[in-house]
């Protein structure tokens, strides 16, 4: 219903600006920064150490777009080692170019520079930007992306008196090249050293992390930039009112409490409506195992009548449940009718993937159907857009099902997809530890998270109305999760758990969704700066792309 109604606003719109029709359409607005990234020195536990800078900052400077606004930014990467940035849930539409990761991009080689340059097409919300290679984003190099609605679109709260990011996350004292060493050692991280709120710990800070005036309200917008551990996360004295999850406006329930996981991201309002003084944002450690074992305490202020979070995977799966998307709120969708009526769409194919651990040569790695990935030094949709993909990797390296056996191979993961193919991707976690997985250039609407095994009878229990449209979702212990998208952005996209140690070990593959016509309708051409590497380095480049 919400559907219609938002789409005959759009209708009359049209219509009263029908008379300018001939006018060529002005261009959108660019935005422009330059980073510079370097190594620096910081101690936010008390241990200096060494981190990623961009312009000297830890975290990185926010980015404040608009909708359909062009992001240029200007990377110098003045570190000892390659680097890309990744854009954490911008759709990047027909441009896997600029996604930034090691399956789609040659690295920037360091004393050199790259500019990306990027649409946030029919977009709003809450992101993050981070670096995607190695172990790098365990000591730096994120920052908050926010993306705010077109002034003529309303938006469904009031405006807030400010605008804060809160990037939580857990954090290690090792450097990121140690840590590279343990897990290529194959052995574990372990366990973090403390939680970052912004780069800080809480300890010896003088000065307040935000400042509200009494009576107003602010927009808070939590992403668990973290590695490894999920996040429960709560400001003392106050209630947030939830209005935004990556990218879709909510139904706006109040909360105590919210369980933020590896890679997600919420918007909550807060009311200062409490006597003024110092409150605490609180944030507690979901043990890896989450329901079954103790949370665990942390250096950091300690807050006297603090009640502890709610324990218990029923409990995060309940909270789950009562996100919804507000099917009213008028909102830039990135592909309207697959948004409206994702639930009457027939499903063309299903991928049923499992995680799992075990060992190759005696060292921990983690796979996908028995596969685990392995970066190789073509990336590989400059292979498929070079035409020598049969050099680099093999389509369908897995089944749509899992194996019946442990066993793990360790290869590029590819997935073939057919353009426009409506799919349901069901996560199986027989582990005892919670999953959260990302999936870049869509988002995807998590139609179901259950305890047990999915079988397509579990199909009737499908929120099929009003799934928040996302691009990340958890899937606790022995549990699965159902999501449901329509692949209609063509490019090569990384499919990753957000525990960067399992992601890193080969907890990820990609999706080629080829467009067979070859034209720009459907995907930009590969652009004339990006750097060439490893078989494509010294090809001829390929014909270009044609209307
Ligand atoms: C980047 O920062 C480093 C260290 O502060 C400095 O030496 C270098 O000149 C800067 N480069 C640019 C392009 O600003
Ligand atoms: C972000 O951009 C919006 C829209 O241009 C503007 O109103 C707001 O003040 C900006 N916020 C910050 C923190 O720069
Ligand atoms: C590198 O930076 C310079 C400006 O300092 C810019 O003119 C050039 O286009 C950049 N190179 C790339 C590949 O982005
Ligand atoms: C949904 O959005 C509409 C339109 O902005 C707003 O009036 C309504 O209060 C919102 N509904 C809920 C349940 O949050
Ligand atoms: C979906 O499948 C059903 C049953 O196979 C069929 O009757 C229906 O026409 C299909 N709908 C669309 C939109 O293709
Ligand atoms: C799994 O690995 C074992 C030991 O290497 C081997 O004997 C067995 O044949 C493998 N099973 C499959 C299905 O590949």
């Amino acid at each position: 219903m919400g559907g219609r109604k938002s789409s005959l606003a759009n209708l009359a719109w049209l219509m009263a600006t029908g008379t300018l029709m001939m006018v060529v359409r002005a261009e959108d607005p660019y935005i422009f920064f330059t980073w510079n990234v370097t190594y620096g020195t910081i101690s936010p536990i008390g241990v200096p150490q060494q981190a990623i800078l961009i312009n000297g900052q830890f975290p990185g400077p926010n980015i404040n777009s608009t909708t359909n606004n062009n992001i240029v930014v200007n990377v110098f990467n003045n570190l000892d080692e390659p680097l890309l940035f990744s854009w954490n849930g911008v759709q990047q539409r027909k441009n896997s170019w600029q996604d930034g990761v090691a399956g789609t991009n040659c690295p920037i080689m360091p004393g050199t520079n790259y500019t990306y340059h990027f649409q946030v097409k029919d977009q709003i919300g809450s992101y993050y930007y981070y670096p995607s290679l190695g172990m790098q984003k365990a000591v730096g190099g994120f920052g908050g992306l926010r993306i705010n609605s077109r002034l003529l679109i309303p938006v469904p709260f009031a405006d807030p008196e400010d605008d804060y990011t809160v990037l939580i996350g857990d954090w290690y004292t090792k450097s990121h090249t140690s840590m590279k060493k343990l897990l290529d050692s194959g052995r574990s991280l372990g366990r973090p050293a403390g939680v970052l709120i912004n780069g800080k710990s809480g300890k010896d800070e003088k000065e307040p992390l935000f400042t509200m005036k009494a009576g107003e309200t602010y927009r808070y917008r939590i992403c668990n930039v973290g590695l490894k551990n999920s996040l429960n996360f709560r400001i003392q004295g106050h209630t947030m009112k939830l209005v935004e999850i990556e990218g879709s406006h909510t139904v706006q329930n109040a909360y105590k409490w919210l369980d933020v996981h590896l890679g997600q991201c919420y918007s909550v309002l807060v009311t200062a409506d409490q006597s003024p003084k110092d409150y605490y944002m609180v944030h507690q450690v979901r043990s890896e195992r989450y329901g079954h074992h103790p949370l665990r305490k942390w250096k950091g202020p300690s807050i006297s009548g603090s009640p502890p979070a709610p324990e218990g995977v029923a409990w995060s799966l309940n909270q789950f449940r009562t996100f919804r998307w507000n099917l009213t709120a008028s909102a830039a969708r990135p592909n309207p009718q697959g948004s409206y009526h994702y639930g009457s769409i027939n499903i063309t194919r299903t991928i049923k993937i499992a995680n799992s651990a075990s060992t190759v040569g005696g060292k921990l790695r983690y796979a996908i159907n028995g596969a685990s990935h392995e970066d190789s030094d073509t990336p590989l949709k400059l292979a498929e857009y070079y035409g020598v993909q049969d050099k680099v990797f093999k389509y369908n390296t897995i089944a749509d099902e899992p194996p019946a056996h442990d066993n793990i191979t360790k290869q590029p993961v590819v997935i073939n997809a057919i353009f426009r193919n409506f799919v349901e991707i069901i996560f199986e976690n027989p582990e005892k530890s919670i999953q959260s997985w990302h999936l870049d250039g869509y988002s995807f609407f998590p139609v179901a998270i259950e305890a047990g095994t999915w079988s397509p009878e579990k199909r009737k229990n499908y929120n099929l109305l009003d799934a928040v449209s996302r691009y990340t979702i958890q899937v606790y212990p022995k549990s699965w999760a159902a999501v449901m998208l329509t692949l209609d952005n063509a490019g090569m996209w990384n499919l990753r758990s957000e525990s960067w140690e399992r992601r890193y070990l080969g907890q990820q593959l990609y999706i080629s969704v080829l467009s067979p016509a070859r034209s720009l309708r459907d995907e930009y051409n590969l652009p004339d700066t990006a750097p060439l590497c490893g078989i494509v380095k010294d090809l001829p480049k390929p014909a270009p792309y044609t209307i």
